[in-house]
Parts: C-alpha cells; sequence; structure tokens
C-alpha cells in the first residue's frame, strides 16, 4: 500500500544522498589499501565531535568538525599530512548516490515537497547539491547551523515541522545513519532507514516504519 498523506519528503545529507567514502576513495592511491578505513575513521570521530560538542554545549560548525576528524583520523592513520587539503576539497564535492536524481524527479511528479535536513553548514550543502547538479530538486536545504545543536537533539527535527507548518507525522524522514531514523521517529516523524552498508540499526528502543537498500526503492513506496 502506498504511502500518504505525506508534506514533505526530509533527506538525510552525508550517507544518505551523497557518498561520504568517495572523498578518500578518490585518493586512494596516495592513501593506500586501507583507505576505507581511514574513511570510516574520520565519519565516526566526525559525528562523535557533533555529539559531544551538542552535549558540552559548545558548537562549531561541520565544516571546523569536518576539519578537526580529518586531522584525527589522518594522524591516526599515519597518513601524510600533505593530503588534508586534498581531501577537504574532495569532501566539498562528494559524489552524489547515482539513484538520488531521479527519486527526487519521482517525488516531483507526486507533488511531494523534498528537503535537505542535514549537520551541514548552508555553504557546505550548497556547495555539494551545486557540484551534484540537484540543486533544483530540493525545495529546501534545512541546516543544523540555524539553530547551532546537532543531531538527533529534537530541535533539529522540530526545524522541518516549523518550515513546512505540518505535523511530525506527514513528514517522512529518510537516513543511512541508524541513530539518526531512531532521532527523527522519536521525535514523530514517518522513517525510513536507507540501508545502505548492511550494518546493524541501534538498540535505542525504536524501529523504523520502512527499511530499503537504497533511495530506487522510494517509487514502490510513493
Ligand atoms: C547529516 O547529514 C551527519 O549525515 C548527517 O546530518
Amino acid at each position: 500500500m502506498k504511502i500518504e498523506n505525506i508534506k514533505v519528503c526530509a533527506f538525510d545529507a552525508y550517507g544518505t544522498c551523497f557518498d561520504i567514502n568517495s572523498a578518500a576513495q578518490k585518493l586512494s592511491d596516495e592513501i593506500g589499501q586501507n583507505w576505507l578505513s581511514f574513511s570510516s575513521t574520520w565519519r565516526t570521530v566526525q559525528l562523535e565531535y557533533t555529539w559531544l560538542r551538542s552535549l558540552m554545549k559548545k558548537y562549531v560548525d561541520f565544516w571546523k568538525i569536518t576539519e578537526d576528524s580529518l586531522d584525527f583520523a589522518m594522524r591516526t592513520h599515519k597518513i601524510d599530512i600533505k593530503f588534508k587539503n586534498q581531501l577537504l576539497d574532495l569532501y566539498k564535492k562528494l559524489n552524489a548516490y547515482p539513484e538520488l536524481s531521479n527519486c527526487l524527479k519521482y517525488l516531483r511528479e507526486k507533488k511531494i515537497k523534498t528537503c535537505i535536513l542535514s549537520n551541514g553548514s548552508p555553504a557546505l550543502l550548497n556547495e555539494l547539491v551545486n557540484h551534484a547538479k540537484v540543486k533544483n530538486l530540493f525545495d529546501d536545504i534545512l541546516s543544523v547551523d540555524e539553530i547551532k545543536v546537532y543531531k538527533p537533539n529534537p530541535k533539529v527535527y522540530e526545524m522541518v515541522i516549523k518550515k513546512y507548518k505540518c505535523a511530525p507525522s506527514e513528514v517522512y524522514f529518510m537516513s543511512s545513519n541508524t541513530w539518526d531514523v531512531v532521532g527523527g521517529g522519536v521525535y514523530g516523524f514517518q522513517t525510513c532507514w536507507v540501508d545502505r552498508f548492511g550494518k546493524e540499526f541501534d538498540r535505542l528502543n525504536y524501529q523504523p516504519n520502512k527499511i530499503i537498500k537504497d533511495l530506487s526503492e522510494l517509487s514502490k513506496l510513493f
């Protein structure tokens, strides 16, 4: 049965719309065979820093956190620091997943609003969607930088219902990050886990409404 009564589809950005490993992958010859392990450390520490800074009430924007976590990951994996700026430049231009554009066009045909809801800073997110040529397929880009606190704080998800003047249940939230799916779900969104990486779902006393492998399956839901 198709999903109804949805006002807006909100998409997480990093790992859901954009391939966070594509930066390190493009420099894999220079980084070496452990490039994916390095990229995973970079991502894990980046997220840890968002959570720690939210708890400490010491907000800095996502670009600063991305730089700091990259420095940590490069030192940990003993990667020559001369590649730092190249990796940062590549992070601004992450590959969009191949099915993203068609998924957004499908929702537009169904007259469902689409937005990004992300920890990313506005400048970073604009550069991402412009480089991937999908800017015109999103109705809005919502960045936590407006409220200076990171996901999964409920204030982040509240941004969507304030923007679209709708109930939480009228928002369909998609993320590949299970902790983010839980954050949106316990806030009241309908949720879909984009299980791209075959990981376990977090044990946080919440289960997503739907699980898909990638965004091409969205057309089965709407
Ligand atoms: C986001 O885009 C960090 O993936 C997370 O908000």
